[in-house]
């Protein structure tokens, strides 16, 4: 298997540690404006490896041009001005659309067959602006959408009840940024609603303005205090790679191409998708409540003012 990393910043550096490590992958290529800071970080991770704490290590190398990185199966894009003290990752948008295009076009020219992971911010016009770019098919261009927002609702769940986060199936929908939403009418543990699981334990209902703004506020507190974030987007970036190397046909909240569902068109935001080998499989339209639908509105309109 062969792989793009495009933008080795503290979120590209976490991708590759992870690709580096992954069985199936034979050959790395990453490209980043700043070439001497990429080598030198390939040099680094190759440090580990006559210590042998891994069986497998794919070769590395830095890309000169966009043209090296060819023939990929997976590109991830994680390519961005300076994201440093942001309240807001629509800042971001105008200039890290022109990197979109540039980036879109390459891949486009260079790896068509790839599938494509973004990670770029703000995500959900970053896919976005990718296929438009590009032109490939938006089932293979998968944006980081509310995955990690969801991992994070997930874990203050599964604090507030004392069970382990994996009996939690509760997501967080739309844009990857401050208009995002809790759909609690499907909120879960271990197959019973969130408020009678409550009951059942005997413990208060969960707070659910306190539990969104834990999410919404998670990203921006560890940005302010260490200066990026890095371990959780690296992490869900390696669970939607996965899904799609091991076909697992699992459901996320990625950022997909809507056309139509929810009433929302030609927009990408995050919504919840069957992920596997051939990227975007299917995005699901859950039976979601007329509020809730209506919350999906309001965030779609905020991506779609800031794209303007
Ligand atoms: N989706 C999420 O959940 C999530 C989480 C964390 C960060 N992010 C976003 O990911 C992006 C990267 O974050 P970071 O902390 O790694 O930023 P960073 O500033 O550390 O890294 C960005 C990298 O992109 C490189 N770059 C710039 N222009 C390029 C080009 N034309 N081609 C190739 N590389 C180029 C820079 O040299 C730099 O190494 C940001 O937009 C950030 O907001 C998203």
């Amino acid at each position: 298997m062969r792989l793009g990393i495009i933008g080795l910043g503290m979120v590209g550096r976490e991708v590759l540690l992870y690709m580096f490590q992954f069985s199936a992958s034979q050959e790395i290529v990453v490209y980043d404006v700043n070439k001497e800071r990429t080598q030198a970080e390939i040099w680094d991770l190759e440090d580990s490896i006559p210590l042998g704490h891994f069986n497998h290590y794919s070769h590395m190398r830095v890309a000169d041009e966009y043209s090296d990185i060819k023939d990929c199966d997976y590109v991830f894009v994680n390519a961005s001005i300076p994201a440093k003290n942001l309240t807001d990752r629509r800042a971001l948008l105008a200039e890290n659309e022109k990197l979109m295009k540039e980036i879109g076009e390459a891949v486009a020219k260079y790896s068509p067959n790839a599938i494509v992971i973004i990670t770029s911010n703000p995500v959900d016009a970053m896919a976005y602006y990718f296929i438009k770019y590009s032109g490939m098919s938006p089932q293979r261009v998968i944006g980081s959408g509310d995955v990690l927002d969801t991992v994070r609702l997930r874990r203050y769940i599964s604090s507030h009840f004392g069970v382990s986060a994996l009996n939690v199936t509760s997501f967080v929908l739309g844009e990857h940024g401050n208009s995002s939403f809790i759909p609690w009418s499907i909120a879960q543990i271990a197959g019973v609603h969130v408020d009678t699981f409550s009951q059942m334990k005997g413990l208060p209902l969960i707070d659910k303005l306190k539990a969104k703004e834990f999410v919404r506020k998670r990203g921006l507190d560890i940005y302010n205090l260490r200066g990026f974030t890095d371990r959780g987007i690296g992490a869900s970036v390696y669970t939607i790679f996965s899904a799609i190397a091991q076909n697992e046909q699992r459901i996320m909240p990625i950022s997909a191409l809507l056309q139509g569902q929810y009433g929302i068109d030609d927009l990408v935001i995050g919504a919840l998708s069957v992920v596997g080998s051939n990227g975007i499989e299917k995005i699901l339209e859950y039976p979601l409540t007329d509020d809730e639908i209506k919350l999906y509105h309001t965030s779609a309109e905020f991506i779609r003012e800031a794209m303007k």
